[in-house]
C-alpha cells in the first residue's frame, strides 16, 4: 500500500490591514475604491479580504481571478447569500440570479431566450440604431463623459430590445435606483439609510413605474396585435398564464427590471474600459477604423461578421492588460 500524497497546506487568505472596527472602510467609497483595490491586488495577489465596520468582504481581483471565475465559478460558488437581500428590495423571495438547481433552470427556461446571442443577432439593427442615435450629436474634439455615455447607450439598447420600451426619460432614475440598491443590498458599500432618502425613493418609484407600465401595455396589446416579435415581458406573461403559482406579478416586475440590473453597469463599464484603453493607445486606432469601415461597408453587419472582427476583439481582450499584473 502506498501512502497518498500529502494534501497541500491550506492557504490563509490575506487581510488588508486596517484599524480595528473601521478596517478599510474609508477606502470603500466609490472615489477611492478602484485605486484601493488595485493597490491591494498588487500587494496581496488575486484573493484577499477587506474589512470594514465589522464586515469582511473577500475580493477576487485581476486577470488571474477572472480566468479562474470563468472556469470554476459555476462549480464552487453560488449566489444565494449575495442576491437574496436584493430580492427583498423588490418584494420577492427569489429571482433567477439568487437560486440554483432546478428552480434556477425554471427561471432560465422563461427568461433565457431574450438574453441569447441569437436574440441579439435578430435585433442587431435596432441595437446599432441606438448607438447611431447617441453618436450623432458628437463632434471631434467634444468633451465626453465616456462611462455615462456608454450607460445611456446600453440602457436604451436593453429597453428597446428586451422590453420594447424606451429608457431615455428614466436614465437617471434607473441608474440611481439600480446602482444604489446593489450598493446597499449586494456589495454593502452604502448604508440602508440610503433607501430612505427622497431622491432614491423617487428614482425607485419612477423605475418600477416604468416597468409596471410596460407590463400593463404588453398585457393589453400582445405582440401579434402590436406587430412585433415577443420580448422578455411577453415570455414572462406567457409563463405566468401557464403557471400562476410560480409567477406572481412582483416576480414579473423583478424579472423585467432584471435586464437593467444585470446589463446596465456591467456592459457599459466594460465598454468604457475598452474605450479608455483605445484612448490611451491611439496607435490602435488606424487598424480599428479600417476594420469598422470594412464591416459596415454594406450596411449594418451580422453577428457572424462582428464576431470575426479580430482587431476589435483583440483590443477588448487586451484591455485587461491595462492593469498590470502584480510584480512576481
Ligand atoms: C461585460 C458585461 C457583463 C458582465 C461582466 C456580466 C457579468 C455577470 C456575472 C458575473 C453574473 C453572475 C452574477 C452572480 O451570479 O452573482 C451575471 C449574471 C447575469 N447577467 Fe451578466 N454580465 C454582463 C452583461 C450582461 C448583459 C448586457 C445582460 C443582459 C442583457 C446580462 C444579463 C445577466 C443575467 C440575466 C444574469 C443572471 C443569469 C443567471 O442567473 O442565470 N449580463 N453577469
Amino acid at each position: 500500500m502506498t501512502d497518498a500524497p500529502p494534501l497541500p497546506a491550506p492557504r490563509v487568505i490575506p487581510t488588508v490591514p486596517g484599524p480595528p472596527v473601521i478596517g478599510s472602510l474609508t477606502n470603500l467609497y466609490p472615489h477611492r475604491l478602484r485605486a484601493f483595490l488595485t493597490g491591494a491586488y498588487r500587494e496581496h495577489g488575486p484573493v484577499f479580504n477587506v474589512t470594514g465596520l465589522g464586515q469582511t468582504f473577500t475580493v477576487l481581483a485581476g486577470p488571474e481571478a477572472n480566468v479562474w471565475a470563468v472556469r470554476e465559478s459555476a462549480r464552487v460558488l453560488r449566489s444565494l447569500e449575495a442576491w437574496r437581500p436584493n430580492d427583498r428590495a423588490f418584494g420577492v423571495q427569489r429571482s433567477m440570479i439568487s437560486v440554483d438547481g432546478p428552480e434556477h433552470r425554471a427561471f432560465r427556461r422563461v427568461e433565457g431566450r431574450t438574453y441569447t446571442r441569437s436574440y441579439l443577432g435578430a435585433n442587431l439593427r435596432r441595437a446599432l440604431a441606438v448607438t447611431a442615435e447617441d453618436l450623432a450629436p458628437l463632434r471631434a474634439g467634444d468633451d465626453l463623459q465616456v462611462a455615462h455615455w456608454c450607460k445611456a447607450v446600453i440602457t436604451e439598447q436593453l429597453a428597446r430590445l428586451v422590453v420594447n420600451g424606451t429608457a431615455r426619460p428614466y436614465l437617471g432614475d434607473l441608474l440611481g435606483f439600480v446602482q444604489n440598491t446593489l450598493m446597499v443590498r449586494v456589495t454593502r458599500q452604502r448604508p440602508p439609510l440610503v433607501e430612505q432618502l427622497p431622491g432614491f425613493r423617487r428614482a425607485r418609484a419612477r423605475s418600477l413605474g416604468m416597468v409596471e407600465t410596460l407590463i400593463d401595455e404588453h398585457r393589453r396589446v400582445p405582440p401579434e396585435q402590436a406587430g412585433r416579435d415577443p420580448d422578455l415581458i411577453d415570455d414572462l406573461l406567457a409563463a405566468q398564464a401557464a403557471d400562476p403559482a410560480f409567477w406572481s406579478d412582483l416576480d414579473l416586475r423583478m424579472a423585467a427590471i432584471g435586464a437593467f440590473i444585470a446589463g446596465m453597469d456591467t456592459a457599459a463599464n466594460t465598454l468604457a474600459f475598452v474605450l479608455y484603453r483605445v484612448g490611451r493607445h491611439p496607435d490602435l486606432m488606424p487598424a480599428l477604423i479600417a476594420e469598422a469601415d470594412e464591416v459596415f461597408r454594406d450596411g449594418p453587419p451580422s453577428m457572424e461578421t462582428l464576431g470575426g472582427c479580430r482587431t476589435c476583439t483583440a483590443s477588448c481582450w487586451s484591455a485587461c492588460a491595462c492593469i498590470p499584473s502584480r510584480p512576481p
